[in-house]
């Protein structure tokens, strides 16, 4: 099974995905990393670990169709079975989600349903919440609203500032992403409504 990632930032996540396929713990090929930001460090990553780029920034599209067109070509010429969102910051349109329906995953900092959207970590400590965590779904036309595959609860400590439990948010989610991900590749996820069972 190929797969593909798709980043936009730092790429702890993309990381944690080399690491595990490489310690053999996902066993599939990544090949092809995909981002919208020439600078960001994930590209950097995906390059030392010897991995496909692909770079599709804005400003060289004249439209989103354009650029989504772009990529799905790509993946096609890769053979890609399955993209991984770690950290992409692009929402993907209804038309790029059903070419790859139920073959898109994403992952989220937040217990979702709860703090959707691009500040789950800081609305979530700010809202107070004594425990919260990542949560790996399917993505579908919703944003953040796809089958949940997996979450893991962390705690919100006493002295946590944003900065801290982002830190542990960070941590559980490199352990959840390599673990769905695989499960993904098993085939051990069947869909049943919303419910995304794990056998
Ligand atoms: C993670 O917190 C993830 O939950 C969110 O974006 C962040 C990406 O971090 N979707 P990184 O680029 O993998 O370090």
């Amino acid at each position: 099974m190929n797969i593909a990632v798709f980043c936009s930032g730092n790429g702890t996540n993309l990381q944690a995905i080399i690491d595990a396929q490489k310690k053999g713990f996902i066993k599939a090929d990544i090949r092809l990393v995909v981002s919208d930001m020439a600078e960001c460090f994930a590209m950097k990553r995906a390059e030392k670990a010897g991995i496909k780029t692909f770079l599709a920034e804005k400003k060289n599209f004249s439209s989103q169709k354009d650029l989504e067109a772009a990529i799905l070509k790509k993946l096609k010429e890769e053979k890609i079975d399955l993209i991984v969102l770690a950290g992409y910051m692009r929402l993907l349109s209804p038309d790029f989600i059903k070419e790859y329906k139920n073959k898109i995953l994403n992952i989220h900092p937040s217990l979702l349903p709860s703090f959707k959207g691009t500040r789950g970590i800081k609305d979530a400590f700010l809202y107070g919440v004594k425990i919260t965590g990542p949560t790996v779904h399917f993505v579908t036309e919703d944003m953040d609203a796809g089958p949940i595959i997996l979450q893991s609860a962390v705690a919100v400590m006493e002295d946590d500032t944003e900065e801290t439990l982002a830190e542990a948010i960070h941590r559980e989610e490199h352990k959840i992403y390599p673990r769905a991900i695989q499960l993904f590749v098993e085939g051990r996820l069947r869909l049943e409504g919303r419910r995304a069972r794990i056998i």
